[in-house]
């Protein structure tokens, strides 16, 4: 099993060492040499002249035209969307690497042995539920619900019982490890620990290997609470890395290359019963990161299909902020006013469902009319001030596309419909440009999704070539470090990586570039490795001086503007500190004056 390989350091640097990158890429392009790097056309997107790029000596391939990028474990991540782990073990077997497996520690038995409790409380349900006239049994066929289906999803029953479950396992597991794996609620004042699912319908949860980790338990009585009661989180649940439906859905996902997204597990349902075997459900909660990264690892595109409720309507919004702002391209399937796909399963039959979600639009067309009102509700005598209301409120979503050029083109379209000039809209939906150390906040590491770059603010020209020379022309690093001070760069990601440079043992032969690397987060690797591999004509002494300069001669320019808003709040608020902010600004002053009379820095 995958989960069970030890992935050190050391184990990737010799994987990536061993897995030749110009060997496996050229297995899904033809590579040319050109200069120290190869040349083709990106297996990615369709392109006719090359902007492909595989350096064999770094490891890593980058396209200029659709932006990705990355090592050659990245590669196949990205070719066979792989998880990680399983890339690894693809890469390991071919190029003989051996990864060791993972010595197992108190913690994995313990959560083996919930797993085994989970597993075997499943057991007893599923058999529960496949006892004559079970109760459960006759909810699911009064719903429609067919025995194929309830095989399939392995539903299980629990009785209405104090302590049906805890007799039945109580023989072969702790009761300790039944309350933490959630089965059994502990018992109060000495009392014994009692069965938490009673008189329910249950759906299985599994984690990404499908192996049960828990159960959404439906009450079948009309009256009852909660309706849906859920397992708690235990060292084997977390709710918010969950998916209801995941893994067996996965291949469906890769092979679709597209996700369903409901709310429910009867939503799910009804949507495998339509042949829309892509589906997964969030379980009811705002849709969170960890789900969305899960997605986006399996499939570029997602159709949304949450209830046609206000609700509904309302976690829509949520879940098309978060997809689109990992750079999914998402729809939004368009369901009866208070309907949920199981109820549009049942009143209007499997195809009308599965034709919904073929004929979902795209995310911006539901935005602007998220409603089904059929016309356009711009068109409508809306007031100025709930036109600009909604207006805003599109944007806000449209803002988190991190593609410029996508978001640019969603804002154009959006234009064209409210009829407001493009350039108010683009104005208003520019991500605002974060300065380190000034407005920017901390970097958060392992944020997955966010194209970065956008995420954090363009990057200035000087500072990518000024990491280029980093990375690809070591014999300059200690002019550059003696000269460079933090504040001249303002983007996170450069002011992060020149950072680690920095610190690193300059060993001989320059930096290691994967180890440099190493630590950053998928996305910033990219983005690295796509400037590492630029092509640039070499610099010299004298350009990197001026390289530097400019950049200083940039810091200054802010600081001068910050000392002077300081300066302008202390005249306003007739503070005392206004001499210190004069000395200051002089000071800034006599320095830009000294950079001015050297040549300015054209680019190289
Ligand atoms: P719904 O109330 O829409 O349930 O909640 P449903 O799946 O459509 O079920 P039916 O058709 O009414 O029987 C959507 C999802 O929210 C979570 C469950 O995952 C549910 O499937 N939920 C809902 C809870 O976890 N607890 C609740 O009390 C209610
Ligand atoms: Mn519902």
């Amino acid at each position: 099993m995958t989960n069970d390989l030890d992935i050190t350091d050391s184990a990737l640097a010799e994987l990536r060492s061993a897995a030749d990158i110009v060997e496996v890429v050229g297995e899904h392009t033809r590579l040319k040499k050109a200069g120290r790097s190869y040349k083709g056309l990106c297996p990615f997107h369709n392109e006719r002249t090359p902007s492909f790029t595989v350096d064999r000596d770094k490891g890593l391939y980058h396209c200029f035209g659709c932006g990705a990028g990355g090592d050659v474990i990245h590669f196949v991540r990205q070719m066979d969307r792989l998880e990680f782990a399983e890339a690894i073990e693809a890469l390991a077997g071919r190029f003989g690497v051996t990864i060791p497996r993972r010595a197992r520690g108190p913690r994995d038995d313990r959560r083996e042995k919930l797993l085994e409790a989970v597993s075997a409380a499943h057991r007893f349900y599923r058999a529960e539920l496949a006892k004559p006239a079970s109760r459960a049994a006759e909810y699911l066929s009064a719903r429609g619900v067919t025995p194929e289906m309830v095989s399939r999803l392995e539903l299980g029953q629990a009785a209405d019982s104090w302590d049906a479950l805890s007799r039945a396992l109580s023989s072969s597991y702790p009761e300790s490890l039944l309350i933490e794996a959630g089965l059994l609620q502990p018992g109060q004042d000495g009392k014994r620990a009692y069965d938490r699912f009673r008189d329910r319908l249950l759906f299985v949860l599994r984690d990404d290997r499908g192996r049960p980790v828990g159960f959404g338990g439906r009450v079948l009585s009309s009256e009852g609470e909660p309706k849906y009661l859920n397992s708690p989180e235990s060292p084997i649940f977390q709710k918010k890395r969950t998916l209801y439906g995941l893994a067996s859905a996965r291949d469906a996902i890769r092979r679709r290359e597209r996700v369903v997204l409901v709310e429910g597990y009867f939503d799910h349902l009804a949507l495998l019963s339509a042949g829309v075997e892509e589906t997964v459900a969030s379980m009811g909660t705002a849709l969170t990161p960890e789900q969305a990264e899960k997605l986006r690892r399996l499939a570029p595109k997602v159709v949304v299909c949450y209830d046609g409720d206000p609700a509904g309507r309302s976690a829509t919004r949520g879940a098309l902020a978060l997809l689109l702002g990992q750079g999914f391209s998402a729809r939004v399937a368009k369901l009866p006013a208070g309907k949920d796909p199981h109820d549009v399963l049942r009143e209007e039959g499997p195809e009308p469902l599965a034709a919904r979600i073929e004929d979902a639009p795209d995310a911006l067309d539901w935005l602007l009319d998220p409603a089904g009102a059929g016309s356009d509700p711009m068109e409508q005598n809306l007031s100025a001030a709930d036109k600009s209301d909604r207006i805003a409120g599109i944007l806000e979503i449209l803002q988190a596309v991190p593609d410029t050029i996508l978001r640019h083109e969603e804002c154009r379209r959006l234009a064209r419909h409210v009829a407001v000039p493009l350039d108010i809209l683009w104005e208003r939906i520019r991500p605002k440009t974060g300065r380190i150390g000034v407005t920017a906040p901390p970097p958060r590491p392992g944020t997955p999704g966010n194209d970065p770059v956008l995420r954090e603010g363009e990057m200035p020209a000087s500072e990518r070539r000024l990491l280029h020379i980093l990375l690809n022309e070591p014999e300059y690093n200690p002019l550059v470090f003696s000269t460079l001070r933090d504040e001249f760069l303002t983007h996170p990601l450069i002011g992060r990586v020149v950072g680690a440079l920095r610190k690193a043992p300059s060993e001989g032969e320059g930096v290691d570039f994967q180890r440099q690397i190493a630590h950053l987060t998928e996305e910033d690797r990219i983005l690295v490795s796509g400037i590492a591999l630029e092509d640039h004509p070499a610099p010299t002494e004298k350009g990197v001086e001026g390289l530097l300069k400019d950049l200083e001669k940039k810091y200054l320019e802010r600081e001068s503007a910050d000392i002077q808003r300081e300066i302008d709040r202390a005249v306003a608020s007739s503070s005392t500190d206004l001499a210190e902010l004069i000395r200051r600004k002089q000071e800034n002053g006599r320095r830009r004056g000294e950079l001015s009379r050297s040549p300015r820095w054209k680019g190289m």
